[in-house]
């Protein structure tokens, strides 16, 4: 068994290279089977809930991707051993309270999902440590996390909002009963796993429901965690303090929010046949699917069964006319890692799209609400942000040229790559070297299926 590279203090590898352009352009049909790395969100809390569970847990289907290696190291430098078995990995937990002291600064990289459920671990432990990332995690808001982990106990050093930060947290945590005030998976996530540690009940009530694989997986490593729907519609999740998690065999599924690019990619490039196996389509994560379907997409599921606590099924894909759409505030959770693809396929649809309340957007790895528009319009599409909400006209068909500035932003760079596949000029991204961060494979992927790039 080979152990998880060891975990490096403060290096930012991303910044250090080169960046690398990539150009795509119109392609044939791209046709075939193939699968997606495993989930990303899945992956994260696999590893962080299997260090917290006593005993040896194995992980089939871990997305080998830069984002969920800074966890494994993250837990790695906290006592957790990650190794390689085979095609698995396996973690020998310590317990909920059993992490070792963390020498020196964790480093997050590019991950904000990594940092902010890794500071609701952190909280529970009586040590001093040092976060940062890289130069767009660090521009990132924490202090949504640091709030509601503040009233449970975690000190901050400094009133600050944004990586570098030193914490250190405590024995003696609080239960708390938390209203969100964004829909945040990260957030919520942050507060149940502090809750673990907590005497009591900790609850975290969601106005709007957000993905809840931390909840679904915490049941699966023997967590007590109880959802409730309120009679005004809004979520609790409450997890039980002082708990016990016991290791367990995980297997994690394709990631949706890598499909999306494959999805779009058939759908632009006419006459294409696609099947994408094996992917998660757990209700909280289809949003995109669904608003796709609204707009004529010939998506279909096949096989939907259980694993390992989350539904999963195939999809099936061929190219269609896309008509625009109305997609509603409500929807956002459910797609928001999306919405940069989902935008770029409006423009190949007739009509306008006008997706509504994308506030969130502003917040991710890059500010993808104005980094979309910009990329759109580099590439001859009419569109605008009004407010919070992105407007695209799209009139059947994409011009393409240019090329677009991708901002530190995986999503960025793949969606305008997938766009420049059913463009009529070549579009270029400025670099293509964050797109490890969740999907290493997008460009071999797509190209196996005939996509030209280069
Ligand atoms: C994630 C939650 C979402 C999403 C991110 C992954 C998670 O962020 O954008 O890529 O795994 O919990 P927010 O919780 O900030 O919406």
């Amino acid at each position: 068994m080979r152990s998880v590279k060891s975990y490096q203090a403060s290096s930012n590898s991303n910044l250090a290279s080169m960046p690398q352009p990539l150009t795509a352009r119109r392609s044939a049909p791209i046709s075939g089977r193939v699968k997606v790395p495993g989930d990303k969100s899945i992956s994260h809390r696999a590893l962080i809930l299997a260090g917290l569970a006593i005993g040896r847990t194995r992980i089939e289907g871990l997305l080998e991707a830069d984002d969920v290696m800074v966890t494994a190291r993250a837990m790695q430098a906290l006592g957790a051993a990650v190794s390689r078995s085979g095609a698995a990995f396996e973690v020998l937990g310590q317990g909920v309270g059993g992490l070792a002291r963390a020498d020196g600064v964790l480093d997050f990289g590019n991950s904000g999902t990594a940092s902010r459920l890794m500071l609701g671990v952190l909280a529970g432990y009586p040590m001093r440590v040092v976060l940062t990332g890289d130069a767009s995690l660090c521009r990132r808001p924490m202090s949504r996390v640091l709030k509601p982990l503040a009233e449970m106990g975690l000190m901050v050093e400094g009133n600050k909002d944004t990586l570098p930060l030193t914490v250190e947290g405590t024995q003696d945590l609080l239960p708390i009963v938390y209203e969100l005030p964004v829909p945040s998976a990260q957030v919520k996530s942050a507060i149940l796993l502090a809750g673990l540690h907590a005497p009591g009940r900790t609850t975290v009530i969601e106005p709007l429901p957000t993905r809840d694989h931390t909840e679904r997986m915490l049941r699966f490593f023997g967590a007590e965690v109880d959802v409730q729907t309120r009679e005004n519609g809004t979520r609790a999740m409450t997890v039980g303090g002082d708990a016990e998690l016991t290791g367990a065999h995980v297997v994690v599924p394709g990631d949706p929010s890598s499909a999306a690019f494959l999805v779009a990619a058939a759908l632009v490039c006419p006459g294409s046949d696609v099947v994408i196996e094996n992917v998660l389509l757990n209700p909280t994560r289809t949003g995109f699917f669904e608003t796709l379907r609204d707009m004529g997409a010939d998506i279909e599921i096949l096989g939907l069964h259980d694993e390992a606590g989350e539904p999963v099924g195939d999809l099936q894909i061929r190219s269609s006319d896309l008509k625009g759409v109305r997609v509603p505030p409500e929807r956002a959770a459910s797609m928001i890692d999306e919405y940069p693809m989902l935008a770029a396929l409006a423009a190949f649809a007739h009509g306008e799209t006008r997706m509504e309340g994308l506030a969130e957007l502003k917040v991710k790895e890059s500010d993808r609400l104005a980094a979309t528009a910009a990329g759109l319009v580099a590439c001859g599409v009419e569109a605008r942000v009004e407010g919070d909400d992105l407007i695209v006209s799209g009139t059947g068909a994409v011009r393409g040229g240019g090329v677009v500035e991708t901002q530190m932003d995986h999503r960025i760079a793949m969606t305008f790559l997938t766009l420049g596949l059913g463009a009529e000029e070549p579009v270029s991204v400025d670099d293509i070297g964050m797109i490890a961060t969740s999907f290493p494979s997008f460009v071999p992927l797509l190209t196996g299926l005939g996509a030209q790039f280069g």
